[in-house]
């Protein structure tokens, strides 16, 4: 994929040297947590191992993306396919801003505006799904912002914290994407 620019960010392809920044984001509480079941790399060679997949594409279905910051070129998280389906034309989105600083700044919502222009402009696809717990209304809010509609809930899906916590199921179809992009 060649590098895909918005106003603040773009989206490229892993480098090896994003593995130490990757590394340092396993024990961050305020973006873990909220991920869910996600599993983080927990020692370096995971972390390096995630990225070296990634750089090699081992699995084209399940690729993630670099997000940048295009003014200092800063590394903030990552954003892909989680089953990505072209017989059926439909994926799954996954993402993480893991630089703290640069949450609740619209980055996510740049980032997954530019990555669905990719789906539905590029591959074609009709359907991009998304699930997040319950609790991440952050998430939800920024996915209701770039047009993501609730679908249903997995009740009870994740336990953490002492309680269990609904997945809630988003989706947006290549229709709706295209009446909001045209608007
Ligand atoms: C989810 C994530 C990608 C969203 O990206 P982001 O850049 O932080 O989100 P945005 O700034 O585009 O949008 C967040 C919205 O939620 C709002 N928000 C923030 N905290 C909130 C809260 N506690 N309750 C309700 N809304 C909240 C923000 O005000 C903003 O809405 P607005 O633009 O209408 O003001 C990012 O927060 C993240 O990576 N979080 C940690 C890991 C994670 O949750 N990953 C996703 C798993 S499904």
């Amino acid at each position: 994929m060649p590098h895909i620019v918005g106003d603040r960010v773009y989206l490229r392809e892993y480098l090896l040297s994003d593995v130490e920044t990757l590394y340092q984001w396993r024990t961050l509480d305020e973006i873990v947590w909220w991920t869910g079941s996600y599993v983080w790399p927990e020692s370096l060679e995971q972390a390096r191992a995630f990225v070296e997949a990634q750089v090699n594409n081992v699995d084209p279905a399940n690729r993630k993306f670099a997000i940048c910051r295009r003014e200092d070129d800063k590394y903030l998280g990552h954003i892909g396919y989680e089953y990505l389906d072209l017989r059926r034309q439909n994926t799954e989105v996954g993402i993480v801003i893991g630089d703290v600083t640069s949450l609740s700044k619209g980055l996510g919502e740049e980032s997954l505006r530019l990555f669905l222009k990719v789906c539905f402009e590029e591959l074609n696809l009709h359907r991009v799904g998304l699930r997040v717990i319950r609790p991440n209304k952050r998430g939800y809010r920024c996915y209701r912002k770039c047009g993501f509609k609730e679908e249903g809930a997995l009740r009870d899906w994740h336990y953490s914290r002492g309680q269990w916590h609904d997945l809630i199921l988003m989706g947006i179809l290549r229709d709706e994407y295209m009446a909001a992009s045209q608007a």
